[in-house]
């Protein structure tokens, strides 16, 4: 389905600043996989969220979706098949918007952005209907100003936003880590149901390890901008946090484990 083949970033090549961001990330997914990515700071997690989604172009390697290479297809072309959740809950929703209007922008990606024909008496209540799938009783409140919502319900929102076009591929960037612990399971718990009953193909990046062994069917390590560490299937389904730490160990070396990680804040 997704096929990221042998990337390579650097950024501000030739200055000081010289970052190796990506050397040589690879990894395919299957249809329907939800793949996790941990890994210590500047590992490269977001870096390949943003290769995929073409924020800027890579160096090397290719980016391919169902057998499509997409390497060359600028940002604004992907988003048409692709949601994004980011870790900033400010991001993400227009908050001088009302909840419908908000949803109303969402739906017309791809058409022309604009909210010329209002948001209609049906519509409204398709997107009662589409609100209740995040219990936050959201659906009574559809004028209100987004703005006006808890940084969780924001996320969540966004989080329906994104998906209501069914993506070919969901990214998420440590989407529930500015929540705190309580709002966080909530957030992840209305994500595990959404890519379940939307079957989406989706790359989720957290630093909690805990959340990164409960969610998903695959989980991937990145150090130094590779994939040092994947586990899938059965091995995925036993895995504890004391083996992902010794894996993490020998794969990246202890001093590369945040104390994010360890503490399992969110
Ligand atoms: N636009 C950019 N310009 C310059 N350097 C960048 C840019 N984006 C990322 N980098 C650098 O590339 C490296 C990888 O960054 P990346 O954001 O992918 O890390 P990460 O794994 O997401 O880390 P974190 O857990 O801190 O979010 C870092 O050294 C970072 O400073
Ligand atoms: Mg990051």
């Amino acid at each position: 389905m997704l096929e990221i083949r042998d990337l390579h970033k650097t950024f501000n090549k030739g200055t000081i600043n010289e970052k190796v961001a990506l050397n040589g990330v690879s990894l395919k997914l299957e249809e329907g996989d939800f793949c996790t990515i941990i890994g210590g700071n500047g590992a490269g997690k977001s870096t390949t969220l943003n290769a995929i989604a073409g924020v800027w172009p890579v160096d090397s390697g290719a980016v391919f979706i169902d057998g499509k290479d997409i390497s060359g297809l600028p940002e604004h072309k992907r988003a048409v098949f692709l949601g994004r959740v980011f870790q900033d809950p400010m991001t993400g929703t227009a908050a001088d918007m009302q909840i419908d209007e908000n949803i109303a922008l969402a739906l017309r990606r791809g058409k022309l952005r604009t909210l010329r024909w209002g948001v209609t008496k049906e519509e409204r209540e398709e997107f009662r209907e589409k609100l209740k799938v995040l219990d936050l009783g959201l659906e009574d409140r559809l004028s209100t100003k987004v703005g006006l919502l808890s940084g969780g319900q924001r996320q969540a929102l966004t989080l329906l936003m994104a998906t209501m076009k069914k993506p070919k591929l969901l990214l998420l960037d440590e989407h529930t880590a500015a929540l705190d612990p309580k709002t966080a399971a909530k957030v992840l718990e209305t994500t595990d149901k959404i890519v379940r009953e939307n079957k989406l193909t989706t790359l989720m990046v957290t630093h909690n390890m805990r959340h990164a062994i409960d969610h998903g069917n695959r989980l991937i390590m990145m150090s130094k901008g590779r994939v040092v560490v994947d586990v899938k299937g059965e091995q995925k389904k036993n895995l504890k946090v004391s083996d992902l730490l010794s894996m993490f160990e020998h794969a990246a070396g202890a001093d590369e484990i945040s104390d994010r990680m360890m503490l399992g804040d969110n």
